[in-house]
């Protein structure tokens, strides 16, 4: 294997294991959220849960195609038992460090020649500033208006 096709499966192994840490977390936020009522932000976790799942499962297949093994463990714990406004920051951290990384691997792959990993990393990268965006409207919502926000976030 050439040593540029290595570094690209790493940074696509890299970005395989934050994927499953995000499914994992917005997995286990929905269930918490679900069981205290909060219906509406549940759903919210769920479909971006299922978008997750969709980017590590679109990485291994590139992974493959490399000649590489697609990893099966997240990179970091997930936690759980967090107060809503937790929660959320915990996941603009992971969208965050999304961004950043994918950002950063695009340029990589650019270097080592390998244009279609660049813009799987590009395709993601939309999705995950697309992410960001929401989790940071919700925060700024719990910020300005509290409980009276967190009350529309209840129910079905
Ligand atoms: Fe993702
Ligand atoms: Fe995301």
């Amino acid at each position: 294997m050439a040593k540029d096709a290595k570094k690209v499966i790493d940074l696509l192994n890299e970005a395989r294991a934050r994927e499953l840490t995000a499914i994992l977390t917005y997995m286990a936020q929905h269930y918490e959220l679900e069981s205290d009522d909060y219906g509406k932000l549940a759903k919210v976790l769920k479909t971006t849960a299922i978008a997750e799942m969709k980017h590590a499962e679109t990485l291994a297949e590139r992974i493959l195609f490399l000649g590489g093994t697609p990893v099966t463990k997240p990179e970091a714990e997930i936690k759980r038992g967090q107060k809503i406004a937790e929660k959320i920051a915990t996941d603009i951290a992971l969208e965050e460090g999304a961004v950043k990384m994918y950002n950063e691997a695009a340029i990589a792959c650019a270097e080592a020649l390998d244009h279609v990993s660049k813009a799987l990393f590009e395709k993601l990268l939309a999705d995950e500033d697309a992410h960001l965006d929401m989790f940071i409207s919700i925060r700024d919502h719990i910020h300005q208006l509290g409980d009276n926000y967190l009350a529309t976030l209840t129910g079905e």
